[in-house]
């Protein structure tokens, strides 16, 4: 190699940061941070959580994309008597309109366990629906609108330190959700072909049996929300040292 290359090459080295000084990297402003001491730590974290509202709502370019909607590829549903519903491109709004409550958090062990109430959710999907209900034939396939209040969630959160580079950064995981819908309806469109008497009669049955409904989905919702929860839970604090994300001062 040639020498200016050499000296080109040292230049490069010597210029660039070594580990990407980890904690230098500033913390945005959506992640309010509670320091070490802080006497009323669980109220203070809740309040974090409360205030990243409105960046999970929108999501944060280079940290997370937006929670709305919450996305589920394919859902299944079956009924004991031999109703299939397949959801497919599950769209669900409103899971960053929640209240944080009963929060305990453990700093040391990083462990987090919490309340969450979700006033109003609102789903759009394409179902494909075949089989009995109520002894009445159904086929169709079509837009499903759902509605589904006063759903409660009981969150706990697990992670541990992780060295890199000498540092210790916080990564979770695990995150465990227990989900209970209030009430709900839905309502599938186009069933029958779009025969209206028929279509009415079904969507009036399945509202009427809503709760196995419910029972039916509350495993599938329960997945969704922890996959996407505990991956925007590393995205806040990846690249922040457990000392920036919680300093001593
Ligand atoms: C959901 O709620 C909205 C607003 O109240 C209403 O217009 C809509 O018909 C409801 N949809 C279903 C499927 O119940």
């Amino acid at each position: 190699m040639a020498p200016q290359h050499l000296l080109l090459l040292g230049l490069v080295a010597l210029l660039t940061p070594r580990h990407a000084a980890a904690q230098d990297k500033k913390i945005p402003d959506f992640i309010k941070i509670c320091k070490r001491g802080e006497p009323e730590l669980n109220q203070c974290i809740t309040n974090s959580v409360e205030q990243l509202k409105p960046a999970l709502e929108n999501g944060v370019e280079g940290f997370f994309p937006s929670l709305e909607p919450l996305m589920m590829k394919e859902v299944l549903i079956t009924e004991g008597n031999g109703l299939r519903i397949v959801g497919k491109n599950v769209k669900t709004y409103g899971c960053s309109n929640f209240r944080i409550f009963n929060m305990i958090a453990d700093m040391e062990n990083l462990d987090f366990d919490f309340d969450l109430e979700l006033p109003m959710l609102y789903t759009v999907a394409e179902y494909d629906v075949s089989g009995r209900l109520l002894l009445l034939p159904i086929k169709g396939n079509g837009p499903l609108y759902g509605n589904w209040t006063d759903c409660k969630a009981h969150v706990r959160l697990d992670g541990e330190l992780e060295e890199r580079n000498g540092y210790k950064f916080p990564k979770f995981s695990s995150l465990r959700i227990v989900f209970t819908v209030g009430t709900g309806t839905v309502q599938l469109k186009n069933l029958f072909g779009g025969d209206k008497v028929l279509g009415n009669a079904v969507n009036s049955a399945i509202n009427a049996n809503f709760k196995q409904v419910l029972k039916e989905l509350q495993h599938p919702i329960e997945k969704a929300l922890q996959d996407a929860l505990l991956e925007i839970s590393n995205d806040c604090v990846r690249e922040f040292t457990y000392d920036q994300l919680y300093p001593v001062e």
